[in-house]
């Protein structure tokens, strides 16, 4: 990237779990473990890097490319001549995060490795922890080549640092397999039909096969833990899940985007969260936690009202959003 960011440390109890069972305790898990080592992709040989990348250039109107973004509301803030650059760094932006994220993942998924308590779950997370590293290759290497990235965001920050200073490991697979890797899932499902740019569609294809496992790999890990739980255990996850949803719907209020354009930031902002086509971009990205959280029967009242009230749930089919 051009842009140096520096290095955040962050402290942590973390219980390191030997596990001297070597016993295959969950088929399931052995079974995505087997599927993770054949889907293996190498970011510099499996994606065609040949095209060429013009920061700026002007982008065409079509809603095939840019998708949402391919026309300006009119209630934007960007004014018409902007609308363009104003792609580009959007653009940067949400690569930029697409980048920091991955390499959340990378640390989580290794701290996984380290205090999962069974050998099925510290399998798989070693697996991840090699597509997690070939994440953070391929966005890196597109960052280079666009020559220009933006920092973390800091309510991604707060997040990433939430899940890896945490000891539970249940909270480490809750952040970042079910909450972080959901939404970018779904993010990158988007991405890679509706990217302007055919490199960043190639590498979302690929990033978003491996984290479709990812997600299921979180749902396998915590399937019966609500059960489990004290009630005062279960409504520290509620917690933890209130919390990280409101961090990770922040996260897309943009203000750096309009702290660069010298565009008015409450402005950027406002428009940000009330445009009717980025709430529901929103919502769709929520869509897979959602479903993920349900599936674990942690999708309580409570979480639910909350997510209501960041306008982050979607009604069923066929009815009103
Ligand atoms: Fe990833
Ligand atoms: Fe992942």
């Amino acid at each position: 990237m051009t842009e140096r960011i520096g290095s955040t440390d962050i402290e942590s109890l973390v219980i390191t779990r030997f596990n001297w069972d070597y016993a295959a305790k969950q088929p399931r898990l052995r079974a995505l473990y087997e599927k993770g080592k054949a889907a293996q992709w190498n970011a510099v040989t499996d994606i065609d890097w040949t095209p060429q990348l013009h920061y700026g250039a002007p982008l065409t109107d079509s809603p095939s490319t840019g998708a949402a973004q391919a026309r300006r509301p009119d209630n934007c803030p960007v004014p018409r001549e902007l609308w363009n650059d104003y792609r580009w760094e959007y653009h940067a932006w949400i690569t930029s995060q697409f980048l920091h994220g991955e390499q959340g993942a990378l640390l989580a998924t290794a701290r996984l490795v380290e205090t999962a308590p069974d050998l099925d779950d510290k399998f798989y997370a070693a697996s991840q922890v090699t597509d997690e590293a070939r994440h953070v290759e391929a966005f890196s290497m597109y960052l280079e080549r666009l020559g220009h990235g933006y920092p973390i965001n800091p309510a991604l920050h707060a997040m990433l640092s939430n899940i890896v200073s945490d000891s539970r490991w249940d909270i480490i697979y809750l952040g970042m397999q079910i909450i972080v890797e959901g939404l970018a899932l779904a993010v990158f499902r988007m991405s890679q039909v509706s990217g302007f740019d055919p490199i960043i569609r190639q590498i979302t294809r690929l990033v978003a096969r491996d984290e479709a496992r990812h997600v299921a790999f979180g749902v396998l890990a915590l399937e019966g833990l609500s059960n489990e739980l004290s009630s005062r255990e279960k409504s520290d996850r509620e917690e933890f899940i209130k919390e990280s949803a409101l961090l990770m719907s922040r996260r897309f209020r943009l203000e750096e985007v309009w702290e660069r354009m010298d565009i008015n930031v409450a402005a950027g902002v406002e428009f940000a969260t009330t445009d009717p086509v980025m709430c529901d971009f929103r919502r769709l990205m929520f869509s897979k936690i959602i479903s993920s959280l349900a599936k674990l029967e942690l999708l309580t009242e409570g979480v639910r009202e909350h997510m209501e009230q960041l306008s982050l749930l979607r009604r069923s089919v066929g009815g009103r959003r």
